[in-house]
């Protein structure tokens, strides 16, 4: 790759940031795309988060990617949030456009993307293990599609809060339960989808999985893990093993940086290249 004068630069903020794979997706799409850019990791050190939008637009950088801890703290200093990003609380895109910086969320969106290409249809009720930022995210995007939402978390006071907020934002039923709570049968009869949003299974706690019972599932019910490394965690493999159809963590991670991806470029992204490119990469680490 040449860089010159032309070069656009991107990036992403966060803290720490070794084991990113942003920069590996967005900049083989700009390589296979022909596309004078690259994209850098920032890791921005706690308490320097009020400098970066300051500095990205002094240094001509057009957009950037955020991720923890950083999804919430840079709002204060953007020009402007989306709807979406207002409704989430979080921002995981930045793009600054004649010195405005504007806030998106492109995390929902690149979920639902990932149901959409799995041929699974939004459902009339879902299940939602934890309460973070990403559960909010996700949450929403059902809820405006109209799928009543449950969210099943450690903490149940966070989960309550979220459905308060999420019913409020959206107008749609949704609930709020400690996922232990022995009141949650009848969701868990009914529920057409279930999605694992918490970090209970990611490399290298590999055999842990949610304390949540999939055999109380109905047999057309679809599990979901917003988990991609491993790509098949413990939680799958039992759905799987229940005969249930699964979804990784894959598809949302690759949709969400495409989102971001053409939102930089305002072109579309070989969304199947970035993909299958990640899949051979995290297939390697496994072995
Ligand atoms: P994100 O923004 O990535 O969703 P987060 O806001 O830190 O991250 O939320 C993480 C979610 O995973 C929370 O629901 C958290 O539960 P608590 O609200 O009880 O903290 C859940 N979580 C994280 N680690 C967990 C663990 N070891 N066991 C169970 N739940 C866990």
């Amino acid at each position: 790759m040449q860089i010159d004068q032309d070069t656009r630069v991107f990036g992403l903020i966060g803290y720490p940031l070794a084991h990113s794979l942003s920069p590996f997706i967005h900049n083989l799409a700009f390589k296979a795309m022909g596309v004078n850019a690259v994209y850098l990791p920032f890791p921005v050190k706690p308490g320097r988060v009020s400098s970066v939008v300051n500095g990205a637009r002094a240094l001509g950088i057009r957009g950037f990617n955020v991720t923890i801890p950083y999804k919430e703290s840079i709002i204060p200093y953007l020009d402007r949030v989306s709807l979406e990003a207002e409704a989430c609380g979080s921002v995981n895109t930045v793009l600054i456009e004649e010195d405005r910086a504007v806030g998106y969320n492109t995390d929902g969106r690149g979920f639902m993307d990932s149901l959409e290409q799995e041929g699974v249809k939004v459902p009339r009720l879902a299940i939602i293990l934890g309460a973070g930022g990403a559960a909010r995210a996700i949450g929403y995007q059902l809820a405006v599609r109209g799928s009543i939402t449950v969210f099943l978390n450690r903490t149940p006071e966070r989960a309550e809060k979220l459905a308060r907020d999420i019913a409020r934002i959206t107008g749609q039923e949704s609930w709020g339960k400690s996922w232990d709570s022995s009141c949650i049968s009848d969701f868990v009869q009914d529920a057409e989808l279930l999605i694992n949003t918490t970090p209970v299974g990611m490399y290298p706690d590999i055999d842990q999985k949610p304390p949540f019972v999939l055999k109380n599932l109905n047999s057309r019910s679809v599990v979901a893990d917003i988990i991609y490394n491993p790509l098949n965690t413990r939680l799958l493999r039992e759905a799987e093993g229940l005969g249930l159809k699964t979804i990784s963590g894959l598809g949302m991670f690759v949709n969400q940086g495409v989102r971001s991806w053409e939102m930089f470029t305002g072109r579309e992204a070989p969304r199947k290249l970035m993909e299958d490119r990640l899949r051979g990469l995290l297939l390697k680490n496994e072995t």
